[in-house]
């Protein structure tokens, strides 16, 4: 069985932090969000993992290299346009040849991997198999109609959805999902969607068998998905303290410090990790928060929230909530006169000011 990732797309429910980086490559807890994919599918047992990548291909390339990291073999797959995950599937038909395959959607988190899901599509052996999940607000996903536990339906992002069923980014096939990838028509939004070829299995009367998610799952495309999906897996943390806590500084509950950051006259109350080489000086880190590395924090508050590398958050009054923070931001009190905000914000920027 081969892994298929999908990491292209153009993540724009998350500008501006994506004109310069791929989705994907949002750490989740200090970690890509793409490499929990990965790992998910390796823990699963899938050794040959092709990626398919767009305008962030370097990046990906750059950050994910040939595998070895995980012990797996990645092969990267270029999809010249973000044409929908039924395109995804087509280019990468060379690459998966006749085999079943997991497709996993490179923004989308599952606690707990897909092991156990693997083992049951084996064992089923259906020609699909999808996983749903309850959400409330189905009309932002792909969604499932059920007849007494049989997939009838699937419609992509429903005005009106006939259930709250999602179908999370993650998918199992055989090969005659190619057969649907070439006999459907692109969507309103000029995409093939993988929604319609699997309906198109359905109507044609192949197996397209449902899993019902338990665990939490989460597709990180949107910040408020994100700053949750940070907050679960920083949760899953054990205490770690590699770096320096100074006798003046208090860390609370599960709180990482990698090597060579510092922490001074602070208070971490985790579940939070600090990165490598950062500074968090007569500050408070509060709950669920990931500072990447080489970040710099003086005399402020940031709860809930994730700060990216080379960043410096310095004299803050109030306290920084619910932020998603890029890289090389400086966010400062101005010394300047007139006592006034002073932004120089990228497009698509969003601000929240006391
Ligand atoms: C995609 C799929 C959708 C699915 C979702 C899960 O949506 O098209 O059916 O429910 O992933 O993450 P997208 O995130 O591309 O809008």
């Amino acid at each position: 069985m081969k892994g298929l990732i999908l990491s292209g797309g153009k993540g724009t429910r998350l500008r501006p932090i994506t004109f310069t980086s791929a989705k994907q490559l949002i750490p989740i807890a200090n970690k890509p969000v793409l490499f929990y994919g990965i790992e998910a599918l390796r823990d699963a047992g899938i050794k040959d993992i092709g990626i398919v990548v767009g305008d962030t291909k370097e990046e990906v390339r750059r950050a994910v290299g040939d595998g070895s990291d995980w012990n797996v073999s990645i092969t990267y797959i270029e999809q010249a346009e973000p044409a929908g995950l039924a395109h995804a599937v087509l280019v990468s038909q060379g690459y998966l040849k006749d085999e079943p395959f997991v497709m996993y959607l490179g923004d989308n988190l599952i606690l707990g991997g897909i092991k156990e899901l693997v083992k049951e599509f084996k064992e089923v052996s259906p020609n699909c198999h999808i996983l749903l999940s309850r959400v409330q607000n189905p009309n932002q996903f792909g969604v499932a109609e059920l007849q007494n536990g049989r997939v009838v339906r699937l419609v992509e992002k429903p005005r009106d959805p006939r259930s709250d069923l999602a179908l999370v980014g993650v998918y199992m096939f055989d090969s005659h999902i190619f057969e649907a990838v070439k006999n459907i028509k692109p969507s309103w939004r000029n995409e093939l969607e993988i929604t319609d070829a699997i309906q198109y299995l359905i109507d044609k009367g192949y197996v397209v068998h449902p899993h019902m998610v338990k665990g939490w799952w989460k597709d990180t495309g949107r910040l408020d998905d994100l700053l949750e999906a940070n907050k679960m897996v920083l949760d899953t943390l054990d205490t770690r303290i590699d770096g320096l806590v100074d006798d003046e500084s208090k860390v609370d509950f599960k709180v990482v410090i990698e090597k060579d950051a510092e922490v001074t006259k602070s208070t971490i109350r985790g579940p939070a990790i600090i990165g490598k080489g950062s500074k968090i000086i007569n500050s408070f880190i509060g709950p669920f928060t990931s500072i990447a590395d080489r970040v710099t924090i003086k005399e402020s508050e940031v709860e809930h929230s994730i700060v990216l590398e080379g960043s410096s958050i310095m004299n803050i009054k109030g306290r920084i909530g619910d932020s998603l923070i890029g890289r090389d931001v400086e966010v400062s009190k101005s010394p300047l006169k007139p006592k006034a905000y002073r932004f120089m914000l990228g497009d698509y920027s969003k601000v929240g000011v006391l």
